[in-house]
């Protein structure tokens, strides 16, 4: 995309994410929760977010609920603002990753060229972890009564149901949350975290 605005200059960090990491003692980088609503992005991410807390690690977790009471209060569910929704959430991880800060991540993001472009955005930080379940048991779980009032008639466009979700092709890491339990897919996360040294 062009830039709008004009005679601006891009002015270079003088703290660099390395010698944020070398201080803090941790690499950054930004877990990428994606999966239908009621898949468990936000139950994982809090739990994960608390372990990595619990190590005195630099964690914060930025959720799709919460970002639309505030930065993104302007934007609805249709294709185009969930693309900007997520390409929002790209540039604010990145900012979090150069903050030197364990990021995780719980949108939908039901479209695989937005979490592309997030991936582009965001590079080796960028670790996309694709809650799979079906939508049978998320429809059973119904955590916040969504999908009871879609099949009402009270949501249109609803991911999964009337609007796509587009399954990740090559996640980094894949979660049956409809096969584990919570305490054993936070498990993994932390697994996979290690093995990549990000602690
Ligand atoms: S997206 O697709 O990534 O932009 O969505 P996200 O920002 O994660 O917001 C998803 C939450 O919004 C609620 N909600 C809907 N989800 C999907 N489709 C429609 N039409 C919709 N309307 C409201 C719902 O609470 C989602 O949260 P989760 O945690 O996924 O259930």
């Amino acid at each position: 995309d062009q830039l709008k605005s004009e005679n601006v200059t891009w002015h270079a960090a003088n703290i660099l994410k390395g010698d944020r990491q070398k201080v803090y003692g941790h690499k950054s980088g930004v877990l990428w929760l994606t999966g239908l609503s009621g898949s468990g992005k936000s139950t994982i991410a809090v739990e994960v977010e608390k372990r990595l807390f619990e190590r005195n690690l630099k964690t914060y977790h930025l959720d799709g609920d919460n970002l639309r009471f505030g930065l993104n209060k302007d934007l609805g569910f249709s294709a185009e603002d969930r693309r900007e929704n997520i390409r929002r959430v790209g540039e604010l991880a990145k900012l979090f990753a150069d903050a030197g800060i364990l990021t995780i991540t719980s949108f939908i993001s039901p479209y695989q060229s937005d979490r592309n472009l997030a991936r582009d955005l965001l590079e080796d930080d960028f670790i996309e972890i694709y809650l799979k379940c079906s939508l049978d048991v998320c429809e059973q779980r119904d955590p916040k009564g969504l999908y009871k009032k879609v099949r009402n008639g009270e949501i249109k466009g609803f991911t999964g149901i009337d609007a796509p979700y587009e399954v990740p092709g090559e996640p980094e890491l894949i979660i049956e949350t409809d096969r584990l339990t919570v305490e054993e897919s936070v498990e993994k996360i932390m697994d996979y975290m290690e093995k990549r040294c990000l602690f």
